[in-house]
């Protein structure tokens, strides 16, 4: 078939919601309850300024979020099965007890806004990448195998899908000649160390053919993503499958990616034209 599509929408970030509530154990959730629930979580997650009306909209999905899932956790408590939610519930646990409900709760709800958002962000941003650059896309395309990982990699080192990693200080702390007092909250730029021009040469073009070490997309030090991994395999193949069916991918002209956001990033939209379709 020939014919175009809004990636983003139809297809990144249904992939990575899908994925992730179908591994965690909430097969039964469908996509647009699933949207509305990362948009709604995502207003609390950037709330820096503290703006009631958005914290208001982030409550209420988290309340909703906490009453749709409950009966789903309440039953895995009694039937485990091999869903991420049993596990978080029994693994470790005595004999005849669960972790309690109450206490994973809130890092449910972590990982389900940066679980569900977040691999189709990047995913996004990688392809806006490959897609503005056909010489790359074309290595990409002759040895997905070596290419693709290095494409995911390179993408996330060039738009981090979540700009900060936030802290606070323990004791006063100087860094870079400025002394940050005891106590402070301090959002480290994930995002601008991944383009730190000590570090990797001209860091503002997307190259898939870097050498220069790690980017710092996931964190780092010692407490990092908890979801690198299946967030990395998971981008490696929304990326690899649709390349596989749609190798003359190109952006429509005139509807170039707009990239949005600094704590979280991505392009709004992806228009592109398919091409022929491959089996
Ligand atoms: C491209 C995709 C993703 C990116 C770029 C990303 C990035 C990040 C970053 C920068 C942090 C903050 C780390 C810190 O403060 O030390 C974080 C935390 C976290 N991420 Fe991800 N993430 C992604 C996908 C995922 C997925 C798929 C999951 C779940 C399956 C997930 C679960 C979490 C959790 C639970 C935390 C909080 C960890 C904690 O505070 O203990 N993330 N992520």
């Amino acid at each position: 078939n020939q014919g175009s599509a809004e990636l983003m929408t139809d297809y990144f970030e249904p992939v990575s919601t899908l994925s992730l509530a179908r591994s965690l154990g909430l097969a039964g959730i469908d996509m647009p309850t699933l949207r509305r629930w990362f948009y709604g979580l995502a207003q609390g997650a950037i709330n820096f300024e503290n703006d009631p009306k958005r914290q208001e909209i982030a409550d209420a999905i988290s309340a909703e979020v906490g009453d749709a899932i409950l009966p789903t956790l309440e039953r895995l408590a009694r039937q485990p099965d091999d869903s991420a939610l049993s596990h978080m519930l029994h693994d470790g646990m005595p004999e005849g007890t669960t972790r309690p409900i109450d206490f994973l709760m809130p890092s449910i709800k972590v990982i389900l806004l940066g679980g569900m958002q977040e691999p189709g962000h990047g995913a996004g941003s990688i392809l806006a990448g490959l897609l503005a650059h056909p010489e790359q896309l074309r290595q990409v395309l002759a040895d997905p195998e070596t290419f693709v990982p290095r494409a995911v990699d390179e993408g996330l080192r060039w738009v981090a899908p979540i700009g900060t990693q936030t802290r606070q200080t323990t004791r006063a702390v100087e860094i870079g000649g400025v002394t940050i007092p005891a106590g402070a909250a301090v959002a480290a730029l994930v995002a601008s160390a991944s383009r730190d021009e000590s570090r990797f040469a001209d860091p503002d073009r997307f190259d898939i053919n870097r050498n220069e070490g790690n980017h710092a997309a996931f964190g780092f030090g010692h407490h990092f993503c908890s979801g690198r991994f299946f967030a990395r395999e998971q981008m490696c193949l929304a990326v690899r499958l649709l390349l596989q069916r749609f190798p003359d991918l190109s952006l429509v002209p005139s509807r170039e990616p707009v990239f949005r956001g600094w704590e979280f990033r991505a392009p709004t939209t992806l228009h592109v034209s398919l091409g022929v379709r491959h089996q």
